[in-house]
């Protein structure tokens, strides 16, 4: 036991009790996490944060009014007990319980406070889902936490932040806070607004991130910056994605991408070798382009082996309308291979193509690979010939089925990327040889194309275009590289950067073809114009995402696993009862009267 967690009331703690204390008087404190008794004898198993403790309390060794505290005990009442390490006796050996060799004879039994009834019992053994709806556990989140899993995850998530802080500070980063009361930071999503009381009419944004801060710390010479920030995101909520979330954000100034990239992979190294005990390997790149071509998306679980494959070639000049269409406007034809699959039903092929109609396709071509040609949906229009150069380009064999989407080719890709990975869960096509695929994807475009026709950033408006003010120039913007990357594991995007514009005019020219003008540029980011005009260093940096990094460490599906008190996917904390509706007299502190259509609840 590490010697500071005695205190006044306790000289251990449960869990790091063994056969070596045999003998020992300690003082425990914790919870009843399960009470029995049996011939005369009381048993209880004691809970702390480190363990369960099995304690034994006998009437004959214990003064009477003690033991009438023990027999009243109940499951989460709070106690402190006092006793002796014995070795169970061989046949009571408890194999399933870390401190099942040993048990505590009680000599002195104090309650220190009395539990209600839990709303659920805290099973640590089991994993004790399902059967409590969610809405009680994150009502009673402090109960839940008592559990062994959240238990588990929230000490891998605090070994996590540790080992980051000792590896950044290893490499001279400083950590330094940057504000929460804030205007707003473009990253994709609402922002949160916070009413100022002095200046009427005025609002706070809660960060995006700490993107223009960190840029502005460059502009100070703190050349190697990092925080663990808290982020606020007005957005729809999925299992990985919170309003309120955290990033290991960092900024370095004198980088190219590839320096940024180095630091990052050093400390993943770091983290998976100090928190899973795990040596990684090298960590492989996919452009962009790649990643898009061979698994429809640029955040790619490379456990699923399965990749697209281009088939344009195969079909020139079929006489099918439908295809000849798309290669004419510049479209190609993407195909996906499912081995084995050549017998499916025409109803699995139909919930396939609404799969991939969810992703974009207009349609799917389907053709089954047979030991004597090729039985397909455009029979009719395609001849088999064109299959067989099809079926040569994607490895078909006998008894598999290629899907084909033909479309402008980010859409066929995407809608095929989308399908891949639907059909990899239903068929089970996780390599798990290495659990952990980690990649960079490099080479993203600078822009995308936005709904109004106009241009979206494809990650942020400060990230540098590849070849400088030179290269905005390009005749079609959509070719411009950015300086952008992303790190993935196992098919979810951990963390996001890119070299920076550090220049005005650059960063101006980049608003403008954003579709900002001058006074709407000066208004929102006049303050970044000016720093990039006093002496801004080349820098880059990036942010990766803390609580997808703990889920995923920790085997967990959604983000609420690791986080201590999570939002629901209606943004709400359920505990204390946020949002909720403020006094009249708060309201008219802050010059805000609400809508009367929509009162409050
Ligand atoms: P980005 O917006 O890509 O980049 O965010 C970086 C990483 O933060 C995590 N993340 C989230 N995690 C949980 N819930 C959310 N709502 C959420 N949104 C994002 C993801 C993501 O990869 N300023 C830039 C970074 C930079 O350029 O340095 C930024 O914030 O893991």
């Amino acid at each position: 036991m590490k010697e500071y967690l005695a205190t006044s009331l306790r000289s251990r703690v449960t869990g790091a009790l063994s056969d070596d204390n045999v003998g020992e008087s300690v003082a425990l404190c914790g919870w009843i996490h399960r009470r029995r008794d049996h011939g005369g004898l009381v048993f209880f198993d004691l809970r702390d944060r480190y363990g369960l403790l099995q304690c034994v309390a006998s009437p004959e060794r214990l003064p009477a009014d003690v033991f009438a505290v023990v027999e009243k005990l109940r499951a989460e009442d709070v106690v402190a007990v006092e006793g002796k390490v014995l070795a169970r006796p061989q046949e009571s050996v408890n194999p399933e319980m870390a401190t099942g060799t040993i048990e505590i004879d009680v000599v002195a039994c104090r309650l220190l406070n009395e539990s209600a009834t839990p709303p659920f019992p805290v099973d640590v053994e089991k994993e004790g889902r399902g059967e409590v709806a969610e809405e009680v556990r994150l009502r009673h989140r402090y109960v839940e936490l008592r559990r062994l899993i959240p238990t588990r995850a929230l000490g891998l998530r605090h070994k996590i932040t540790i080992e980051t802080r000792r590896y950044l500070d290893g490499l001279d980063f400083w950590e330094i806070e940057t504000p929460i009361l804030t205007r707003r930071t473009p990253e994709g999503a609402r922002d949160f607004l916070v009413p100022s009381r002095v200046q009427p009419g005025k609002f706070y944004a809660l960060p995006q991130s700490p993107q223009l801060y960190k840029q502005l710390l460059m502009v100070a010479g703190y050349d190697r910056y990092y925080q663990l920030a808290r982020c606020f995101r007005d957005e729809d909520l999925r299992a990985d994605r919170q309003p309120e979330f955290s990033q290991i954000d960092l900024e370095m100034s004198f980088v190219g991408a590839e320096d940024v990239i180095a630091v990052v992979s050093g400390l993943f190294h770091h983290l998976f070798e100090s928190c899973l005990d795990y040596q990684l390997g090298e960590i492989p790149t996919l452009t962009y382009d790649e990643a898009m071509s061979r698994f429809g998306t640029d955040k790619p679980d490379l456990r699923i082996n399965q990749e697209l494959t281009d088939v344009t070639g195969a079909f020139r000049d079929t006489g099918f309308r439908v295809f000849d269409d798309v290669v004419g406007a510049g479209g190609r034809l993407v195909a996906l291979r499912v081995p084995a699959a050549g017998e499916e039903s025409r109803g699995t092929i139909d919930r396939w193509t609404e799969v991939a109609g969810a992703a974009g396709a207009k349609g799917v071509v389907w053709a089954r690979r047979q030991t004597d040609g090729w039985r397909t949906a455009v029979d009719k229009f395609v001849d088999s010939a064109y299959w067989d150069r099809a079926g040569e380009l994607a490895n078909a064999e006998p008894g598999d089925l290629l899907l084909v989407v033909a479309d402008q080719q980010r859409v066929a890709q995407q809608a095929l990327g989308e399908l891949r990975l639907h059909i990899a869960i239903e068929r089970d096509w996780l390599d798990d040889r290495s659990p952990w695929r980690l990649l960079w994807v490099v080479d993203f475009p600078l822009f995308e194309p936005g709904a109004d026709g106009g241009l979206e950033p494809s990650h942020h408006p400060f990230t540098a275009p590849r070849g400088g003010l030179e290269a905005l120039d390009a005749s079609d913007p959509l070719t411009i590289e950015s300086e952008a990357y992303d790190l993935v594991l196992n098919g979810y995007e951990l963390g996001s950067g890119s070299i920076r514009i550090h220049q005005r005019p650059v960063q101006e020219r980049a608003f403008a073809m954003l579709g900002i003008d001058r006074t709407e540029a000066e208004e929102k980011f006049g303050f970044l114009l000016e720093a990039l005009e006093h002496g801004a260093p080349p820098h880059g940096g990036i942010a990766l995402g803390l609580d997808r990094i703990a889920m995923l460490f920790a085997g967990a599906t959604s983000l609420r696993e690791v986080i201590a008190f999570p939002k629901t996917t209606s943004a709400s904390a359920l505990l204390e009862g946020a949002p909720s509706t403020p006094d009249e007299g708060d309201l008219a502190d802050l010059h805000i009267r609400l809508d009367q259509a929509d009162p409050p609840a």
